[in-house]
């Protein structure tokens, strides 16, 4: 599968771009629809956005792409900005990871790996969300960590030594099984990874040898090194 490349002038534009996209993903669905929210920071604009668009949120089933090892309303947490952002839109059906200072978080990562199966049991996830870190990154899979390497299980605890807190992330063979994927990137400081990631040399760069229709969504100035 080729990336197609979707520009934008700002990031508050690539913003309102996206949210379109999605809402329009979500509305096209006949009956339920899977969705792998992106963490980090980018996407909580397109999240506030895509609240404002009329959606259809019965249908749509949420998880997430990955997650760091922290209580579920620490600071840092992916779903708690995600439900933050999405302003409880999903609070019901967002499926999180267990968390537990006396759990094992490679424990904590089977039991959602399970719940992952058992939504997709005969469906491809429909859409997963990602962001891109400036070293390549995408969800947990960070360059030179295990998970890297993962084709079997589909969501697993990565050690990231570069990261402050061990990670849970979606695994290879589970991204590239999505229906779409959109891929959520501002500013320059993420140019030269965007450079790499389109030669296909970053984690990010290898969204599109599954079978996933992959779209980024990425404003001026992280495309700024792009030919
Ligand atoms: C995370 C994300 C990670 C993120 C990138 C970009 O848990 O941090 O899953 O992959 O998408 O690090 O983060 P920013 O959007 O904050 O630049």
């Amino acid at each position: 599968m080729s990336m197609e490349l979707v520009v934008h002038d700002t990031p508050e534009t690539m913003a309102a771009a996206a949210a379109l996209r999605i809402a329009n993903l979500i509305n096209e669905a006949e009956s339920s629809f899977s969705i792998g929210l992106a963490g980090g920071s980018t996407p909580a604009a397109t999240y506030r956005a895509l609240v404002d668009l009329d959606v259809t949120w019965d249908p749509v089933k949420a998880w997430l792409s990955d997650e760091r090892w922290v209580p579920h309303d620490h600071q840092r947490s992916n779903g708690r900005m995600a439900s933050e952002a999405l302003m409880g839109k999903v609070n019901e059906s967002l499926l999180r990871p267990r968390w537990g200072d006396l759990l094992d978080p490679r424990d904590s990562a089977a039991d959602y790996e399970a719940s992952l199966r058992s939504i997709h049991r005969n469906h491809r996830p429909d859409l997963v969300l990602l962001g891109m870190g400036d070293d390549g990154h995408t969800a947990s899979l960070f360059p030179g960590t295990a998970a890297l390497h993962e084709r079997t299980r589909w969501f697993v605890a990565n050690d990231v030594p570069q990261q402050k807190e061990e990670r849970l992330t979606a695994t290879y063979p589970l991204l590239w099984q999505a229906v779409n994927i959109i891929v959520l990137v501002v500013g320059a400081a993420k140019a030269r990874a965007m450079k790499e990631s389109f030669a296909g040399t970053t984690p990010a760069g290898r969204l599109d040898e599954g079978d996933a229709k992959v779209q980024w969504f990425v404003d001026d100035a992280a495309a700024s090194l792009l030919s």
